[in-house]
């Protein structure tokens, strides 16, 4: 089975194409193809939906001629066509729906709307055959769950954030640092040279029973604390960093040792592994965390490829192939969705 996805929810244009053979546990991505848009967003510190919708429109066609060419697969071959349908910036998920459709319906294939968080939850099972049920942290830098991963289509959200997401945090803490954009990977970067013990930081909802999260109190706590050291050298800069990185890694942590507990009231079971995804997967402390805490807990931590774990469209393309062999697929009548609980 060769699947088409198409990701165009943020400020990714993406297409890939991937191909699950029968009975596999996983599949062969023959093609992945992402387009970024940072440089255009850059200067404002954040996604222009606008700015977005228009890109996606310019860029797509070429991205998906890309990904088939990659692949050696000629349209005709595909077997369906899968978009991330929601939830995300409604400009660009309408560009990238209309698009599918359209090709569905040339084609005479089926057409396969994909929620983008299932598509995240599921990438696990793409590279390394994750057998259900399993826990998954999603944190990117328009998410932050925990997400109990039951079979495909079936899922329970155990714990959420009440504010920011939290590669959120770091965009935001990142621009109060005078740091580029996306901030993640540049708080990282200062964080390795800095003092994580200098600054006394809060960790909002630590210890609580459910597994929920808050990062804006620690956002507004580093603001505090560089308003305090200004003006800013480039050592304050660096123990800020690994300060917020710090109480952050802490926050998740915690948060994950109780959604491990919820799962396993919720299910009965440990869970198979804990999954993490999403940009701020990519982190280095969080994953040493995480891997601590999965190993205490008796599972694994599986952490997909940092290619995968961020918006691709090979996620896409398999999430629609667990559709479709369930024999679900999508109407011609979909509408695109800005928002989509999992
Ligand atoms: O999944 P993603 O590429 O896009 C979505 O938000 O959907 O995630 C991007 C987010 C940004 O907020 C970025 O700052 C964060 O992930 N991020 C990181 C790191 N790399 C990316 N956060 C912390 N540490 C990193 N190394
Ligand atoms: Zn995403």
């Amino acid at each position: 089975m060769l699947i088409l996805g198409i990701e165009t929810t943020c400020d990714e244009t993406a297409a890939a194409v991937v191909a699950r053979d029968e009975g596999a546990r996983s599949g062969r991505i023959l093609s992945n193809v992402v387009r970024s848009q940072i440089e255009q967003h850059a200067d404002y510190g954040g996604v222009v939906p606008e700015i977005a919708a228009r890109a996606h429109i310019d860029l797509l066609d070429d991205i998906v001629a890309k990904a088939l060419s990659d692949a050696g697969v000629k349209r005709s071959a595909l077997h369906a066509i899968a978009v991330a349908g929601g939830p995300g910036l409604i400009g660009g998920v309408m560009v990238g729906v209309t698009y599918a459709k359209a090709m569905a319906l040339a084609l005479e294939r089926p057409f396969i709307a994909v929620n983008h968080l299932e598509a995240h939850a599921l990438t696990a099972r793409l590279t390394d055959g994750v057998s259900f049920p399993y826990l998954l942290l999603l944190a990117s830098g328009g998410h932050t769950q925990l997400v109990a991963v039951l079979d495909v289509g079936r899922y329970r959200r155990i714990g959420t954030t009440v504010d920011d997401a939290l590669g959120e945090a770091f965009d935001k803490v990142a621009k109060m640092l005078g740091l580029a954009y996306p901030g993640g990977p540049e708080v990282e970067r200062w964080a390795a040279s800095g003092d994580p013990q200098r600054f006394t930081l809060p960790r909002p909802m630590m210890g609580r029973p459910e597994p929920d999260f808050s990062l804006a109190g620690l956002k507004t706590a580093v603001r505090l604390a560089a308003q305090k050291a200004e003006p800013l050298s480039d050592t304050d800069v660096s123990d800020l960093c690994a300060s917020f990185q710090m109480a952050a890694m802490d926050i998740v942590v915690d948060r994950t040792r109780v959604g491990i507990k919820r799962f396993q009231e919720y299910t009965g079971n440990i869970p198979t592994a804990l999954v993490i995804a999403g940009g701020v997967a990519s982190n280095q402390a969080l994953r040493r965390g995480l891997q601590k805490l999965a190993d205490d807990s008796g599972t694994q931590m599986i952490a997909p490829p940092p290619e995968l774990c961020t918006d691709n469209g090979a996620m896409i393309a398999w999430a629609g192939s667990e559709r479709l062999l369930l024999g679900l697929h999508d109407g011609l009548d979909f509408a695109s969705r800005p928002r989509w609980p999992l």
